[in-house]
């Protein structure tokens, strides 16, 4: 069977500095893979690469066995890729429900209707906050407003680029069961961490980044030394 996302040997360079070097890596239908590394290692690079917000200077991004290393960011987007980026980043001033539907265009009253009864079931902070300022929330409150923005488009490989960052434990908690509601539907998931334990607990497969390389991959249990590790760099 083909892999949903496959990175083929790709390149990163910004000017003088080379991201990431040559990294080849697979995310299956269904799978959720993570990608490991200190601040700098390359994780915001790789999933930037697959959005199509930073472009590989080589090798190739191939998704559902086509390649679109050239698409553009929007063209992924519809056909399937949501990135929910690092920093959590909300719309402080708008209200929760108007975050998570300011990434969901040109969908019918119905479906939006039908996404949003299926967000707040699933997350009920969203129905209780719908018109509160996602400023006002708390940092755990806006990652899974964070989420749920990325998902209203109803994604089948969603990436997630540090959900964790700057989150108290019990936030930690709650943010790793809304990532497992969305495992369950089926949802493919490519998410990058420097905090390997929570982050290790959700993945089948990983990565484990060091400067733009690739130390070591493979399932969790083969990782987790290595990954653990990593995390106090
Ligand atoms: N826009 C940019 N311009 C120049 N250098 C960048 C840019 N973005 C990232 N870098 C550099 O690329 C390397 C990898 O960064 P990044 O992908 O953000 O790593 P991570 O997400 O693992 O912290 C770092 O050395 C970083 O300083
Ligand atoms: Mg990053």
């Amino acid at each position: 069977m083909t892999a949903l996302l496959e990175l083929e040997n790709v390149d990163v360079r910004y000017g003088g500095v080379h991201a990431v070097q040559g990294l080849s890596l697979t995310v299956a239908r269904g799978e959720t893979v993570v990608l490991i590394g200190a601040n700098g290692a390359g994780k915001s690079s790789v999933l930037h690469t697959v959005i199509g917000t930073v472009r590989a200077a080589s090798g190739a991004v191939i998704y559902r066995g086509r390649d679109i290393t050239r698409s553009s960011t929007n063209h992924r987007a519809c056909n399937g890729i949501r990135l929910s980026p690092e920093g959590r980043r909300v719309f402080a001033s708008l209200s929760v429900e108007d975050n998570v539907f300011s990434g969901c265009y040109g969908t019918s009253r119905a479906t939006r209707r039908a996404t949003l009864d299926w967000l707040f079931d699933t997350f009920p902070l969203l129905r209780e906050r719908r018109h509160q300022a996602a400023g006002t929330l708390s940092g755990g409150q806006q990652q899974i407003v964070a989420l749920a923005r990325a998902l209203a488009a109803a994604p089948d490989l969603l990436l997630l680029d540090e959900p964790f960052l700057g989150l108290s434990p019990i936030a930690i908690r709650d943010t790793s069961a809304a990532i497992r509601d969305v495992q369950r539907r089926g949802t493919a998931i490519l998410l990058s961490e420097q905090m390997a334990r929570p982050a290790l607990a959700l993945a089948d497969r990983g990565y484990v980044l060091r400067t733009g390389s690739l130390r070591r991959s493979g399932p969790v249990a083969e990782i987790r030394g290595l990954a653990l590790a990593e995390d106090y760099l």
